[in-house]
C-alpha cells in the first residue's frame, strides 16, 4: 500500500525513480511525486494527482537532473487524493523532504503541539506532520538528520516506512521502518530503497531488509549504518534477492492479470516441486514438516487471512477437515484480532498472505503469538514480514504477482493447502493408502488440467460479451466450490465494478433468490462429485425464476448442456481439487468483462495490492 523508491549514487536519479514508481504502481495509484537534488540547497519537487504517467506529463520539459531523489505513489489514507496531499512532503523551512507509507496514529496530537510552536501545514496528511516534527527536533537538538529522525520517531505512534532527504546534503538518504516494509539495495557504488524489491531488482541482487524499529543512514561517504530506535547499532545483514526481472514484465500479454492467469500451470507445478512424488507415495512440506507432530496433536487449526487469501483458507478448511480430520476455523484477520479470541498454547495458527505484509494479518499473528500459539505461514513474497514473523511456513513459489486482483497466488495457496492436508492425512493414517496414492497422482496431473481449463478462454470471452452490461451477478457453489464462488464474485467486483455475491448454492433460497430475474446472470459450479445432484436442483430453482444460468461443469456433462444457458467445461478431477480448476474460468470471465467495460484491469479503482494499513 503506497510505493516508495529512493536513490543515491552517480546515476540519473529521475530514471531510477520513474521506472521504480511504475513498477510500484500496483501498490497505490491515486497520486505520485518525486523530490530530487541537483544543486545543493534546492529541491526539484514535483507531485500531482493521478498515476505515474500523469506525473511524467506534468514534469514534461522541466528539469530532471540530480543523482539523489525520493519517489512515492500513494493510496490515500489521510486526506483525499489531490496534488497537495501527494508525497513527498517538505518541512516548514523547505530543507527536508519525506515520503511515507503507513499511518501516524498520534498525528493529531503532534500536529497541535507543532502548531503551537508556529508550524503551518499545507496538506491534510499525517506525513506532513512527521516531517515538521523531524525539522523541529533537528533544530532544537542541533543534531544530524539521522539523529533527528531517530529522536522524532521515538515520539511517534503508528506504522511507517519513510525516506528523508536534506537539500543541503545530496549524498545521504535516511530511512526507517515500523510495521511497513522497506528494502535497501546495495549497488557497487550506489544505493536504492524500495517498499519492496521490485524497483531494485534491475540494478542489484544484494539487499538488506530493515527490521521494525530500525533506522538506516545510507551515505555515499560512509556506506550503510543501521541503528535501532534506542540508539543501539546493528550490523546490516545482506541477502540475495530471488526474483527475476522478467517476472516483473508483461511478457507480451496485454495485462499482468492475463499473464498471471496463464502462468498457473507453471506456478502450480513450481509450488509442488520437490514436495510431492506420487510414484514414491511421498508428500511433504519441508518448511512445516518439523511441526507436523504438533499440528497432529493440536485441538484445532485457526486459519487467518484477508481477501482472496481468506478464500484459499476456506478451501483449506474443507481439505484439512476432510482428509486429516483436524478441526479448522477460518477467520478474517481483521475480525479475529479485535474480538478477544480464545487462543490456547496448543492451537496452530496458520496465516495465509500473498504479500506477507497485510497489516491485519500481521497484527493477528502477533496477538496469537503473545498467547503462545504456534504460528505457521503460507506466503508468496520471499523474505516478507509475515514469513519472518511466523515460527515456520511454506512459500507458494508463484513468483511476483503484479495484477491487483489475485489469481496465481490463490491457486498456489490452495496447492500448498492441498499438500498440507495430504501430508497430515498421511502422517495420521487418516486415509487409506490406495486413496492417498490416487490423490497424489491426481494432484500431479493438475498443472496439465489447468492448462486444459485455460482453453476455455474463448468461451469465457463469448459469455463475457453477453453479460458485460449486467448490474448484478450471483455466484453459487457447494462444498469446496463455495469458496470458489466467493472468489469468482470477488474477482468480478474488484475489476469490473459489477456488484456480485458469492453464496453457498443451497442458501440461495434464504435470500438471494429474491434478486433473480431475467437480467441476472447466475454463475454456478456444478461439477460431477459429492453434491452434484443437489446443485442441479439449485440450478432448476434459478431457471424457474428466469435467471440466466452459466455453469462450470465437468467435461461431457449432457445434463448440464441441456439445462444451462451457457456451460464452460473443465476436466474431471477429484472433488478436493475442483477449486484449482473451477477458479480458472471465473478469472477469465472477470478479466474479459473488465476489459470489455474498459476498466483498468491491473489497477482497479480504490484497491491496492498490499494493504499495509489497518
Ligand atoms: C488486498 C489485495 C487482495 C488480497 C488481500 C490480502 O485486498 O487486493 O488481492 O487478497 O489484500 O492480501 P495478502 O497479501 O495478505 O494475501
Amino acid at each position: 500500500m503506497c510505493g516508495i523508491v529512493a536513490y543515491v549514487g552517480e546515476k540519473d536519479a529521475y530514471e531510477v525513480l520513474i521506472k521504480g514508481l511504475k513498477r510500484l504502481e500496483y501498490r497505490g495509484y491515486d497520486s505520485a511525486g518525486i523530490a530530487m537534488i541537483d544543486n545543493p540547497g534546492e529541491f526539484l519537487h514535483y507531485k500531482c494527482k493521478g498515476k505515474v504517467s500523469n506525473l511524467e506529463e506534468f514534469i514534461g520539459e522541466q528539469s530532471k537532473k540530480g543523482s539523489i531523489g525520493i519517489g512515492h505513489t500513494r493510496w490515500a489514507t489521510h486526506g483525499p487524493a489531490n496534488d497537495v496531499n501527494a508525497h513527498p512532503h517538505v518541512s516548514g523551512d523547505g530543507k527536508l523532504a519525506l515520503i511515507h507509507n503507513g499511518i501516524i496514529e498520534n498525528y493529531d496530537v503532534l500536529k497541535k503541539e507543532l502548531g503551537k510552536r508556529g508550524h503551518e501545514f499545507k496538506s491534510d496528511t499525517d506525513t506532513e506532520v512527521l516531517i515538521h516534527l523531524i525539522e523541529e527536533v533537528k533544530k532544537n537538538e542541533a543534531v544530524s538528520l539521522f539523529e533527528a529522525v531517530r529522536l522524532a520517531l521515538n515520539e511517534v505512534i503508528g506504522a511507517y516506512a519513510i525516506v528523508v532527504i536534506d537539500k543541503d546534503n545530496p549524498r545521504e538518504l535516511i530511512a526507517a521502518k515500523k510495521s511497513s516494509p522497506l528494502v535497501i539495495g546495495m549497488g557497487d557504488d550506489d544505493f536504492y530503497i524500495g517498499s519492496d524489491a521490485t524497483p531494485i531488482v534491475e540494478y542489484t541482487n544484494n539487499v538488506v531488509y530493515l527490521e521494525d524499529g530500525e533506522i538506516a543512514h545510507v551515505s555515499l561517504d560512509t556506506g550503510l549504518k543501521i541503528k535501532q530506535l534506542d540508539n543501539q547499532e546493528i550490523t546490516p545483514s545482506i541477502q540475495e534477492l530471488q526474483i527475476k526481472l522478467e517476472a516483473l514484465e508483461k511478457g507480451g500479454y496485454e495485462h499482468f492479470m492475463l499473464k498471471e492467469i496463464f502462468e498457473q500451470p507453471k506456478t502450480i507445478m513450481d509450488c509442488m516441486r520437490g514436495r510431492v512424488n506420487a510414484q514414491k507415495g511421498h508428500v511433504s512440506l519441508g518448511g512445516i514438516s518439523e511441526y507436523k507432530d504438533k499440528i497432529l496433536a493440536a485441538p484445532r487449526i485457526i486459519i487467518i487471512a484477508c481477501g482472496t487469501s481468506w478464500h484459499a483458507g476456506l478451501v483449506g478448511e474443507y481439505l484439512i477437515e476432510d482428509l486429516a480430520r483436524i478441526p479448522v476455523e477460518v477467520e478474517y484477520a481483521s475480525e479475529f484480532r479485535y474480538r478477544n479470541p480464545i487462543i490456547n498454547e496448543n492451537d496452530i495458527v496458520l496465516a495465509i498472505s500473498q504479500s506477507g505484509e497485510t497489516a491485519d494479518t500481521l497484527a493477528a499473528i502477533k496477538l496469537a503469538k503473545e498467547k503462545g500459539a504456534t504460528i505457521l505461514g503460507i506466503c508468496n513474497v520471499v523474505g516478507s514480514t509475515i514469513s519472518r514473523e511466523t515460527h515456520a511456513g511454506s512459500y507458494t513459489h508463484a513468483g511476483p504477482e503484479v495484477g491487483v486482483a489475485s489469481t496465481k497466488a490463490f491457486t498456489a495457496q490452495v496447492t500448498v493447502l492441498s499438500l498440507l492436508a495430504l501430508m497430515l492425512a498421511k502422517e495420521k493414517g487418516a486415509v487409506e493408502a490406495s486413496k492417498l496414492n490416487r490423490l497424489l497422482f491426481e494432484l500431479e496431473s493438475i498443472p496439465e488440467k489447468v492448462e486444459e481449463a485455460l482453453k476455455t478462454d474463448g468461451i469465457c470471452r463469448f459469455i463475457a460479451d453477453i453479460y458485460m452490461n449486467a448490474s448484478n451477478a450471483l455466484y453459487l457453489g457447494r462444498g469446496s466450490s463455495f469458496p470458489v464462488a466467493l472468489e469468482g464474485a470477488l474477482k468480478l467486483k474488484e475489476i469490473s465494478y459489477i456488484h456480485a455475491e458469492g453464496y453457498p448454492a443451497a442458501e440461495m433460497k434464504h435470500g438471494p433468490i429474491a434478486l433473480i430475474d431475467e437480467e441476472m446472470p447466475v454463475f454456478v459450479v456444478a461439477t460431477k462429485g459429492a453434491s452434484y445432484e443437489k446443485v442441479l436442483s439449485n440450478i432448476q430453482e434459478v431457471k424457474a425464476r428466469k435467471g440466466k444460468v452459466i455453469v462450470i461443469s465437468s467435461k461431457g456433462d449432457e445434463t448440464i448442456r441441456e439445462m444451462a444457458d451457457h456451460y464452460i467445461e473443465i476436466p474431471h478431477t477429484e472433488d478436493m481439487f475442483i477449486p484449482l480448476l473451477a477458479t480458472i474460468p471465473f478469472q477469465l470471465l472477470s478479466y474479459h468483462i473488465a476489459v470489455m467495460r474498459e476498466c483498468n484491469v491491473d489497477q482497479p479503482r480504490n484497491l491496492a495490492k498490499s494493504v499495509t494499513v489497518e
